[in-house]
């Protein structure tokens, strides 16, 4: 079942989204060779409670964090930890949700770390950044969910590259996730017709190798099979009521 939102509901995911791209563009400074990703996290905790809001990662489902932090060949979820220190020439994605006024926004970009990140790992990044905007342009109201895949599948592959298929975009709301599920491949003009009052996320993981996952056994990080890089960016988007498309996670 979906949620349509009113345009006052939107009015508070915007909020909430906008916390969510102001503490990326907090942390990014904070992103250099030396810190470890449990400092990124806690630094992420206290700027979203100083502004009023909460981490919807913390406690979710078990999760023991407040952001996901995913180094190199972690696809998503990889958790804070004090030992993980970043080095020279690492990606890593920054994945924050915080909750304000009730409602969620979630949001997350990929970072380079110091100024030694080889030429195969930007090429990787910068593709799947555009995937994102991509897969964004082709929401309009009468589209299908479907398009959004399709096109992201399309740019991708072009480049060589491969889309996760065991993660994809949702609606969220006063939900973390809820339906639709949005798919990052699949077939243009198929699944469900986009209509005023959707929220939900665009969230493509691109793989440089093979697209399949697997869990590590803290239950959370997923990884390439191949152990080959993966990258990430993620938006949340609004239809308003008079059909305009809304990215609510900018600054
Ligand atoms: N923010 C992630 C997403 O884009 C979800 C993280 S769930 C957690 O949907 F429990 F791992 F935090
Ligand atoms: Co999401
Ligand atoms: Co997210």
């Amino acid at each position: 079942m979906i949620v349509l939102k009113s345009d006052f509901e939107i009015d508070k995911m915007r909020s909430a989204g906008r916390l969510a791209a102001e503490t990326l563009a907090m942390i990014e400074k904070h992103i250099r060779p030396g810190i470890s990703t449990l400092e990124l996290n806690d630094i992420c905790h206290d700027f979203t409670v100083s502004r009023g809001a909460v981490c919807a990662p913390l406690n979710y489902r078990g999760y023991p964090k407040s952001i996901c932090t995913s180094v190199n060949d972690v696809v998503c979820h990889g958790i804070p930890n004090s030992k993980q220190v970043l080095k020279d020439g690492d990606i890593i994605n920054v994945d924050v949700t915080p909750i304000l006024d009730g409602y969620h926004g979630d949001a997350s970009k990929t970072f380079f770390v110091g100024s030694n990140v080889s030429t195969a790992a930007r090429e990787l990044v910068k593709v799947t950044e555009e995937c994102l905007e991509i897969g964004i342009s082709q929401i309009r109201v009468g589209a299908r969910i479907g398009d959004i895949g399709y096109a992201i599948q399309e740019h991708a592959e072009k480049h060589g590259y491969s889309v996760v298929r065991d993660f994809v975009g949702h609606g969220i709301g006063k939900v973390f996730h809820e339906d639709p599920q949005v798919p990052h491949y699949g077939e243009a003009g198929k699944g469900v017709r986009i209509e005023p009052g959707m929220t939900f996320t665009v969230e493509p993981m691109i793989n440089a190798g093979d697209y399949r996952c697997k869990i590590l056994k803290d239950k959370w990080t997923a990884v390439t099979v191949d152990r080959s890089l993966s990258a990430q960016f993620e938006h949340t988007i609004a239809i308003r009521s008079n059909g305009a498309v809304e990215i609510l996670t900018l600054p």
